[in-house]
């Protein structure tokens, strides 16, 4: 965990994602208030975050069991000067026990498949008020029939599903569908696999003769490497949904 910590912990976000997607999933929710409370899943470092304090005038309680990455979000927090509408709290979203209805907005990026796709948006429904919104991103297949090496690195990762099949679980749960997108190349990229790319470099000399550091490293260049050869195969979706507001 350490070592994993020191690279998928140390770039600038902890998955893909991007302001442009942020804001065009933000700008998807017609009806939120002018100053929502928003609850954000799985902040990691908080570059999300800090977009969404940046893009309404809202508050985010930014939700993470990782006290580094609370540490990141508030820091990035303050660097964008939008501290003072940010609350951290360190809690396993497995534990997640706030009253009914006292968010206008759940949000989640690349982390609500902790919960499972299916259970966590079962698990925030009824957090979110009548009328609110939950958006989360979560990973998709964009292609039938995935290379073998691309369907072995996957399996570990076994809520990557069709994006109907995702807006299937969606509609069963009872959630007004609002819209979804396919998140493009670049955002795995410019703030996440290529950053990565060169600490995991920087890190090879630092980490030379250590093999269980090596082993972390080994696993980070295939993981790159897979996505560099085979992105067409998978991305993450931004799926946007309403809870009916009765
Ligand atoms: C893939 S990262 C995504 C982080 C961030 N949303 C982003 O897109 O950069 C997933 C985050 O969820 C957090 N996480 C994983 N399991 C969790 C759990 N059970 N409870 C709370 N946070 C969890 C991790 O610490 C990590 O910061």
């Amino acid at each position: 965990m350490e070592y994993f910590l020191e690279i998928y912990g140390r770039v600038p976000r902890a998955g893909p994602g991007s302001f442009a997607c942020t804001k065009q999933a933000f700008e998807l929710m017609s009806e939120v208030p002018n100053e929502p409370y928003i609850l954000d899943i799985g902040c990691g470092p908080g570059v999300q975050t800090v977009d969404l304090l940046k893009i309404c005038r809202g508050r985010v309680l930014a939700l993470d069991f990782l006290p580094l990455m609370l540490e990141r979000t508030r820091a990035n927090a303050e660097v964008a000067n939008v501290a003072e509408r940010l609350e951290v709290i360190e809690l396993d979203m497995a534990q997640m026990a706030f009253s009914p209805a006292c968010f206008d907005v759940v949000w989640s990026e690349g982390a609500i498949y902790n919960l499972g796709f299916e259970n966590g948006l079962r698990a925030v429904r009824g957090f979110v008020k009548p009328g609110g919104y939950v958006a989360v991103s979560e990973a998709v297949w964009l292609k039938a029939d995935p290379p073998a090496p691309v369907a072995k690195f996957w399996e570990a990762y076994p809520e990557i599903d069709t994006i109907e099949n995702k807006l299937s679980v969606i509609d069963q749960l009872g959630y007004e569908q609002t819209a979804h997108f396919v998140l493009p190349e670049t955002t795995w990229t410019a703030e996440y696999y290529d950053p990565m790319e060169k600490w995991v470099a920087t890190k090879s000399t630092e980490w030379a003769g250590n093999a269980g550091a090596l082993a972390v490293l080994e696993e980070a260049r295939n993981e790159i490497a897979i996505f560099r050869k085979y992105s067409r195969y998978y991305s993450y979706g931004f799926f946007v949904m309403r809870r009916p507001n009765v």
